[in-house]
């Protein structure tokens, strides 16, 4: 994206772990950064970390299970910053943890709320400054797990599967309008998140070594270059981390920038 000033993407979840991540990459490669954390304050650290290494970043609260929320941040960013080019929808959540049958319903389905409405709820509020401009990108933050179901995972392995399905809806519906969507897979991180997939020991991922895991910055990386580059031949794709020549591109763009 050709944006003076840099384009503006919004991060959800960007107050730890791969979001806080991907929001450091964006701004040392000169993106315009909206921090977004359920709750008021949780990236008011990440932004003056950005600030101090000379990024310019913004925070915002929003609850992706919340509707309302996505159109407060939304509308607020466009306020602030005069456009929106581009959203990382990274929030997720692992648990419920457990076979189906011992998941408790309430917790199944707010966790469907977070994982795959959410994202359909930032793209349902960005869309219409996204057609008005005539361009955006949305980046959907996927896994492998989204293809092969894991014992104990039926919530996380539906939703992200859901999560696929709707990087190719926006796909078939909006690309024409200058809408381009990707899922990414980050891999198996070192995050929060392994730390309870860890603690639970369900599944082979739990027993994954924390050594084993990626440093967040590679796969960090990839999600930024797809937010600011925006290949569109990978447009309704999802891309991943083990694709050696997708890492490469990321790769030499951030050491060309
Ligand atoms: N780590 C991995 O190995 C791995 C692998 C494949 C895919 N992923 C995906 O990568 C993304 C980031 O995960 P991570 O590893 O960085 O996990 P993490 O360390 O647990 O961070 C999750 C982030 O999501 C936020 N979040 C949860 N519910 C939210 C809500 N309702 N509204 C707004 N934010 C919410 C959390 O905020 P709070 O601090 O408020 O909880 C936190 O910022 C997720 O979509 C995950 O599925 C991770």
């Amino acid at each position: 994206l050709n944006v003076d000033g840099g384009p503006v993407v919004l991060v959800t979840g960007a107050n730890r772990g791969l979001g806080a991540e991907i929001a450091r990459q964006l701004g040392r490669a000169g993106a315009t950064v909206v921090l977004t954390s359920r709750r008021a304050g949780d990236c008011d650290a990440v932004a003056r970390e950005l600030a101090a290494a000379g990024a310019r970043a913004t925070v915002e609260r929003c609850d992706v299970a919340s509707i309302d929320d996505a159109r407060d941040a939304v509308a607020a960013t466009v306020r602030t910053h005069g456009r929106l080019d581009a959203i990382v929808n990274n929030a997720g959540v692992v648990e419920p943890i457990g076979r189906l049958g011992d998941t408790d319903p309430a917790a199944w389905a707010a966790a469907v709320q977070i994982n795959l409405t959410g994202p359909y709820h930032l793209i349902h509020a960005a869309l219409p400054t996204f057609v008005a401009q005539k361009r955006g990108v949305v980046v959907n933050v996927s896994t492998g797990a989204a293809d092969r179901p894991r014992e104990g995972w039926s919530m996380y392995c539906s939703t992200k599967a859901g999560l696929v399905m709707l990087t190719r809806a926006v796909d078939l519906e909006y690309r024409d309008a200058g809408v381009l969507c990707y899922g990414f897979r980050p891999g198996m991180t070192d995050t929060g998140m392994q730390d309870v997939i860890r603690a639970s020991g369900m599944n082979e991922v739990s027993r994954v070594p924390k050594e084993k895991l990626l440093p967040p910055a590679r796969p960090a990386r990839i999600a930024a270059w797809l937010a600011m580059v925006a290949p569109p031949e990978l447009a309704g794709t999802e891309c991943s981390v083990q694709d050696a020549a997708l890492e490469a591109r990321a790769q030499a763009w951030a050491e060309g920038r």
